[in-house]
């Protein structure tokens, strides 16, 4: 339990609730019932796979004062920062910024450039059995206050839900995300539900599951077809068809927004977590100035895989969702 962050906790606790793992206290110092690097790593995986939260009271690599500060100084009327600014560490690019050619931008780039290799510098060693086995996907900068923030539904942030991307498909690969409140004064609060592996079967009921993938030649040559000319989405397996399906579902399913039980977890200034967010049923309801970096880790690297969603999916299915 971490003593930081603050858990309100229900009369009887349902089944499949996510639970806060503290990794380090706040010197810095393991909490890890581990004697090597090797077992503490397969411990910790097998923590995020149950869909728990693991918490670092304080941000465990270096993280300059200057560059928190700058990023604190872009302000939400800022017109050049008022959107969420995305870095694509394969091409070292940022994305969201209306301006991209000014020193502002520059020093952006440069200071998520350097916090997504600190964090896969950090997982590699924590988490050793997913070391290199995973894709380094985006690191985001959330200057943006969550509470009240208004969005399309399916793009609201604030009910809870398992994450998908429809670009990025998975392909039943798991997404890994890495968060740093870097707001020197205000908390990041969540709140969790139950885990996919509670939820997936009752949402793979009433959506239904796709079919499986089809033997038609006609039906390939289309599928490959659509990937040649890069169609969005055409590398959707059926398990990325599932999940995004699900992900609108919840949005859209007020009776389980209202009903499903909830824990509230506030991440104080400078704390990080991380969690498969397509296993915990998650929403942000408030804060303001965070950093994430996402990983899509490969299924084959779990140590616990029939707990992945898509194997969770494909034993209800009875036959293979990934292509
Ligand atoms: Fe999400």
């Amino acid at each position: 339990m971490c003593a930081s962050p603050m858990q309100s906790i229900p009369q009887q606790q349902p089944t499949g609730m996510s639970q806060l793992v503290k990794v380090q206290d706040d010197a810095g110092a393991s909490l890890v019932p581990a004697s090597d690097p090797a077992e503490s790593g397969r411990w910790l995986c097998s923590q995020l796979e149950a869909g728990n939260i693991l918490v670092f009271p304080k941000t465990p690599f270096s993280f300059p004062q200057s560059d928190r500060e700058f990023l604190l100084g872009q302000k939400q009327t800022n017109s050049a920062f008022h959107k969420n600014v995305a870095y694509r560490p394969a091409e070292d690019r940022i994305t969201g910024l209306d301006k991209t050619d000014t020193p502002e931008a520059a020093r952006l780039r440069a200071i998520l450039s350097g916090y997504s290799q600190n964090v896969t510098q950090f997982l590699e060693n924590l988490l050793s059995p997913y070391a290199g086995k995973w894709k380094l996907d985006f690191a985001s900068f959330r200057p943006l206050e969550e509470r009240g923030r208004t969005a399309r539904l399916h793009a609201r942030n604030d009910l809870p839900h398992f994450d998908s991307f429809p670009t990025r498909p998975t392909n039943g690969d798991r997404i890994l995300r890495f968060f740093t409140n870097i707001n020197p004064a205000q908390s990041r609060v969540w709140v969790t539900s139950q885990t996919f592996e509670t939820l997936g079967p009752h949402f793979a009921k009433s959506i239904g599951l796709p079919g499986p993938r089809s033997a038609n030649p006609l039906a390939n040559s289309l599928r490959g077809l659509a990937k040649a000319i890069k169609l969005p989405g055409a590398n959707r397996s059926p398990y990325d068809q599932f999940m995004h399906k699900c992900h609108n579902a919840m949005k859209e399913d007020s009776a389980f927004q209202q009903t499903c039980p909830k824990q509230r977890w506030e991440f104080p200034p400078d704390a990080n977590w991380m969690v498969f967010t397509d296993c915990v049923s998650h929403a942000v309801l408030g804060g303001q100035y965070a950093l994430e970096q996402t990983f899509l880790v490969s299924r084959k690297a779990m140590v616990e895989a029939q707990r992945s969603p898509i194997a969770v999916l494909e034993r209800i299915a009875g036959y293979p969702l990934s292509n």
